[in-house]
């Protein structure tokens, strides 16, 4: 499989030669450093995201924020349902893991009976979380998106206040500034492209 990747470049944290550069350098960061990124970015990121595309403008994204209280919660949860499925070293090994992510949201999306509309409107959240992630990514923030069987829990929904009847998880967004920076590769254009007359 290896030999149809491109040979990956150097990781770039910064976005030095502007969009192209932005996106291309853009990676999910895996293990962040302790300082927090500052509230005020975080919060415009937030309100860059909601600038996303959606379809008759029905801005079907909801933010969460979570302090520490209700991160501490959900990476306790987190442990328990590893603990039920792999065992307590691993539960306490991923509440050690957890217990040092230094930024948290999560997004929904609103609830629709069209399922038209909630592919749609599905569609546009993540946008919204791509924005977010590449203004952060300019200003040297990563981030991690994550749908881990935690995000889908009833008791999740309960912690994060979150009516389930009314909106669905589309993540668990951590962010904070890289402790090191993954570099995976990309298919060639030329295997996801076909070019028609
Ligand atoms: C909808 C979605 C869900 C994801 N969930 C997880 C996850 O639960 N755990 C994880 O390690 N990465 C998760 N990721 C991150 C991807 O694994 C990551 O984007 C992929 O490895 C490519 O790396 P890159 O973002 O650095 O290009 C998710 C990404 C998306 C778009």
């Amino acid at each position: 499989m290896n030999e149809v990747l491109e040979a990956p470049e150097p990781p770039v944290v910064m976005s030095a030669g502007g969009t192209a550069d932005l996106i291309r350098s853009r990676r999910t960061i895996h293990d962040f450093r302790e300082e927090p990124a500052p509230p005020d970015l975080v919060r415009k990121a937030l309100d860059l995201a909601r600038w996303a595309p959606n379809h008759h403008l029905t801005e079907p994204w909801r933010f969460y924020l979570l302090g520490p209280e209700t991160a501490a919660a959900i990476a306790r949860l987190n442990a328990e349902i590893v603990t039920a499925r792999q065992g307590p070293e691993a539960g306490a090994a991923k509440l050690d893991r957890w217990s040092r992510i230094p930024g948290w949201i999560v997004v929904t999306c609103a609830n629709s009976e069209d399922s038209l509309r909630s592919r749609e409107d599905y569609a546009a959240c993540c946008c919204a979380i791509h924005s977010f992630s590449l203004f952060l990514w300019s200003e040297g923030v990563g981030v991690k998106w994550t749908t881990g069987a935690v995000t889908r829990d009833p008791r999740f929904y309960d912690l994060v206040w979150i009516d389930p009847d009314a909106e669905t998880v589309v993540g668990l967004v951590w962010y904070g500034y890289p402790a090191e920076v993954p570099n995976p590769a990309r298919r060639p254009l030329e295997e996801v492209s076909v070019s028609l007359p």
